[in-house]
């Protein structure tokens, strides 16, 4: 038995070219640009803007997502390599099938599970927050949290006021606390009817979806702007030890590292895309423009978007009233007569959560499909619908596991842990990268990462940084999950695989 039995290259492009039994090659460069901005633009944004702000960065926010973009753009580069080279589903598990062996193959596809699943659950939990917004709190809040999660008054900044919390301090006085989180498996559950009647019905919701969600995030850049308040970025970094801002968990520089490591979670997804060359009409050539194009033009969206938001209203109220629901309480607080635009804005970003969880849920789907097709889970993954050749087996069980996580953890818990899995794929990805330039310089490369090894040491770096500043709970989560995936590995996998038994 070989744990770092490797596949060729040979077998990866017979198993990509069966486009008859397997999945169907239907989209094409717009529609990979939108599925990575469809996944990229969603929680993170809207929600984990004012968290960083509040927890660490102030309105240096702005310089978190700058760090953040400069470290996925460094993974992105080594993304675009590989998608281009190997055009099949998987993405990072793939990849290191082909180049570092089956082991860390498996470890990879473990770690997207992180990414992908909890990354829907996460986004399921924000969707619930901003249904509830729209209906006014309308739903119970213990049939919309986490049982993890109370409701709580405290006193910040002097003030009494109604905070939703899953960290308890001193002096809280409990109000309510969460059972289930209703509305997260209901968009959930839509979701997964959508991905089962298939992949070219699924792209075009999700097109018409991000045209809706970069309209709205255009328009509340244009019309927030003259509504910035300057004395709003005054500090601009947060000095340390201000009394009465108990929540915050970091300031100065590093506050703004610890934003990057909290908004890092809304660039997920340009990764998504990845997933996807199996479906894409011209890999070779899509590929690199669906993966990097999406994640330039999110990058540009985020720091208007953070530099408005953080102007218009003072990071200190996203501790605790602006916390849920942010972007819609800047704008009911900050900017009368735009009840248009607060509304508007609350529907558009429950669209531009529901293509996020699609794109997660997919992706998660064909991730295990490429595993089951390996023999590494049950066939089960694999099989596809007899009309809709869609993994419908596998998007019914997914739904079930996403769901247990959206319907009972908190949502900064599941973000987390979703940052911390997408990281280190990136990491093994860069590594990835290099390896393959060593080893096999010759094989054809449509898209090339350039400055190799400069740029994947970089992504290595900037990407293991980021790691190691998420809350120290996540990562022992993350290492509690990684062994049980080892446990499964040497326990089923790897007297299942079809390359160990070939
Ligand atoms: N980037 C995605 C989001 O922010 C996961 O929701």
């Amino acid at each position: 038995m070989n744990l770092f039995v490797k596949k060729s290259l040979a077998q990866l492009m017979e198993q990509g070219a069966d486009s008859t039994s397997g999945l169907k090659r239907t989209l094409g460069p717009g529609n990979l640009v939108a599925l990575g901005i469809g996944a990229i633009i969603g929680a993170g944004l809207f929600v984990r803007t004012a968290a960083a702000a509040g927890e660490a960065a102030g309105p240096a926010v702005v310089i978190s997502f700058i760090i953040a973009a400069v470290g996925c753009a460094f993974a992105g580069l080594c993304y675009a390599e590989f998608a281009s080279m190997i055009p099949i589903a998987g993405s990072a598990y793939t990849y290191a099938y082909a180049t570092m062996g089956e082991l860390v193959a498996w470890i990879i596809g473990w770690a997207l599970v992180l990414e992908y699943a909890l990354g829907a659950a996460t986004v399921s939990i924000a969707w619930s927050e901003y249904l509830n917004n729209l209906l006014g709190g309308a739903i119970p809040y213990n049939l919309s949290h986490s049982p993890l999660e109370h409701l709580v008054t405290r006193v910040v900044n002097g003030k009494e006021a109604l905070v939703s919390t899953s960290e308890m301090f001193s002096g809280d006085v409990i109000v309510s606390q969460g059972l289930i989180n209703l509305p997260a498996l209901l968009i959930l559950s839509i979701i997964t009817l959508v991905l089962i009647k298939g992949t070219s019905e699924s792209a075009k919701l999700n097109a018409v979806i991000v045209f809706v969600k970069v309209a709205i995030v255009l328009t509340f850049i244009a019309f927030g702007w003259s509504y910035i308040n300057p004395e709003n970025y005054t500090p601009y970094i947060i000095p340390e030890g201000i009394p009465g801002h108990e929540s915050l968990r970091e300031w100065g520089w590093t506050g703004v590292l610890g934003g990057a490591g909290i908004v890092f979670f809304a660039f997920i997804g340009f990764d998504a895309v990845s997933t996807a060359a199996q479906e894409a009409k011209n890999p070779k050539k899509d590929m690199p423009l669906g993966i990097l194009g999406s994640l330039v033009i999110c990058t540009v969206l985020y720091v208007l978007f953070s530099y408005v938001l953080t102007g218009i209203a003072n990071w200190t109220e996203f501790e605790t009233v602006g916390k849920e629901a942010s972007v819609a309480y800047a704008i009911k607080t900050y900017m009368p007569g735009f009840g248009w635009l607060e509304k508007g804005i609350s529907i558009a970003i429950l669209a531009g959560f529901s293509s996020v969880i699609l794109a997660m849920l997919f992706g998660q789907s064909r991730v295990f499909y490429s595993m089951s097709n390996d023999g590494l889970i049950p066939k089960i993954f694999s099989e596809l619908h007899p009309v809709y050749r869609t993994p419908y087996k596998s998007n019914m069980i997914l739904f079930v596991f996403v769901g247990l996580f959206g319907g009972f953890i908190p949502g900064s818990m599941a973000g987390d842990l979703t940052s911390i899995g997408t990281l280190f794929a990136f990491v093994l990805v860069c590594i990835g990268v290099w390896i393959m330039r060593v080893k096999s310089p010759e094989i054809p490369r449509a898209f090339k990462t350039p400055f190799v090894p400069l740029v994947p040491i970089l992504g290595i770096l900037v990407c293991s940084a980021m790691i190691a500043l998420l809350d120290p709970t996540t990562i022992k989560v993350a290492v509690v999950w990684m062994i049980a995936g080892l446990l499964i590995y040497f326990i089923y996998s790897r007297h299942h695989s079809l390359l160990q038994k070939k």
